[in-house]
């Protein structure tokens, strides 16, 4: 599995080069980061983007309209503009626009930007569904946002949660078994199985297990970025998944490799090398 950052932070970008895969960006990222660095230029910044990335480490870039003809000019300005830099521009386009435009306004610009030759992210995807018209339509990736469906289901529910916090779906799913037998049973599996207009997706990993199962039905070769990683505990579930490629945030990546017991053993070591005079054997 690829690990891409998820971050438009040149420094986080930079600290994490050499181990990373690739980039995704998204507008509400670039706005993060540009806050941080206030005299610097747009087009500057995200051209130190793609050259920090690099040649074969793709960067997701995203449309900023919602109307068609405009989606589809900015995804060519982006690629012109930036893909000479390392050769490794993905345009980001929106599944759908929903209330914006036509819901169907997306696909039709994934379809047309793909047949150009350029390699499309089809991003905000939350249901199996959308991921396979997005395939169909040609992008070269599919972005699921885990824990976007994640907070969809979780506020269904009724059950409060901080954005961090890791959603435990087995846990729901022995909820409803335990409910069966009551009154409320009608209500609970309502609200479990019927979560409307979500495809019955359980759980953002859910959400990745069922586009992968159905990539592989049809032998579509469409990667799946596995996006919107909120905790080490998804990135577990997202492993044994495994999709093509997870985009994590900084943060994640660092808490993957944490752990008291690590950080103890480093100690005791490096104490351990001093007393036994063993770190002097290095020193000449
Ligand atoms: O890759 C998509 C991501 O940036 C969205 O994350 O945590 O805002 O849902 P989040």
């Amino acid at each position: 599995m690829k690990i891409f950052i998820d971050s438009a932070e040149v420094d986080e970008i930079k600290k994490y080069s050499g181990i990373i895969d690739g980039v995704t960006t998204n507008p509400t990222l670039l706005r993060i980061a540009v806050e941080k660095r206030k005299e610097v230029k747009l087009k500057d910044y995200i051209a130190e983007i793609c050259e920090i990335a690099g040649k074969g480490r793709p960067v997701s870039l995203e449309v900023a309209s919602v109307l068609p003809e405009k989606m589809i000019s900015e995804a060519e300005y982006l690629y012109r503009n930036f893909n000479g830099i390392a050769g490794n521009v993905v345009v980001k386009i929106p599944i759908s626009v929903g209330s914006f435009g036509s819901s169907i306004d997306g696909l039709k610009v994934i379809k047309e930007i793909s047949g150009k030759g350029i390699p499309v992210n089809a991003t905000l995807i939350m249901t199996p569904s959308q991921a396979f018209l997005a395939a169909k339509a040609g992008a070269s990736y599919v972005s699921p946002f885990v824990g976007r469906v994640d907070d969809y289901i979780r506020k269904k529910l009724g059950i409060s949660f901080g954005k961090e916090d890791y959603y435990d779906s087995s846990a729901v799913q022995e909820y409803k078994k335990l409910k069966l037998s009551e009154a409320k049973m009608i209500e609970d599996a309502f609200k479990l199985y019927d979560l409307e207009g979500n495809s019955g997706v359980l759980s953002g990993v859910d959400l990745v297990e069922k586009i992968k199962r159905s990539f592989e039905n049809y032998g579509i070769r469409t990667e799946i970025i596995a996006a919107s990683i909120r905790n080490v505990r998804q990135v577990y579930q997202i492993m044994i998944v495994g999709p093509q490629i997870v985009t994590l945030p900084a943060y994640v990546l660092e808490d993957m490799i944490k752990h008291p017991k690590t950080e103890e053993g480093v100690k005791i070591f490096y104490e351990d090398a001093e007393k036994s005079g063993y770190r002097e054997l290095f020193e000449g």
